[in-house]
């Protein structure tokens, strides 16, 4: 994948391919804010519906139609956890690795899904299974920190989840 072009570009060097209909949705969703800028987060939203993932060219096309600089966008998409830059699996496997959630064993739960699914422990990034299937991250707050520890299985978040409850929802999936 090529790098983000981090220069001011007025318009996208790569055509990200999107079809009308979403350009329109996402013009509109733009009406809703004072300024443009402002959209940013629900415009990423729909090209990460759209795409998969946040890639170079839907980055720098929304930068374009947003009137901000890429890396304002960039910093947008390595902020928020639910944005990301490479593809996931059909099953997103998030689990909350802040400080709540640590404290109530999601190093645990992380740990156990990976090896679970043939996935490296150590590692915190994204990691896809070879089929494709799931997804494993660990992320920073998920936003249900009362309830700890937190996991999210695409948009659908769990709470207080037992290392038991976590193979249920494995298997659910599987
Ligand atoms: S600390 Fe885990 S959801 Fe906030």
């Amino acid at each position: 994948m090529r790098p983000l072009n981090l220069m001011a570009v007025e318009t996208p060097s790569v055509n990200p391919d999107l079809p009308a209909a979403l350009v329109a949705e996402i013009d509109e969703v733009i009406t809703h804010y004072p300024q443009k800028r402002s959209a940013a987060v629900m415009v990423l939203h729909a090209l990460q519906d759209h795409f998969g993932c946040l890639t170079p060219p839907a980055m720098e096309w929304a930068a374009a139609r947003l009137g901000i600089e890429p890396i304002q966008v960039l910093e947008l998409v390595t902020f928020y956890p639910m944005f990301r830059q490479e593809p996931a699996g059909r099953f997103h496997l998030r689990i909350c690795r802040t400080l709540s959630c640590a404290l109530a064993g999601s190093h645990a739960l992380h740990g156990q899904l990976c090896r679970n699914l043939g996935l490296d422990p150590e590692a915190h990034g994204l990691q896809t299974t070879e089929d494709g299937r799931f997804s494993v991250e660990f992320v920073e707050c998920l936003a249900a920190c009362g309830t700890p520890p937190v996991m999210m299985c695409n948009d659908r978040c769990h709470e207080a989840v037992t290392l038991e409850r976590a193979e249920a929802i494995l298997n659910e999936c599987r």
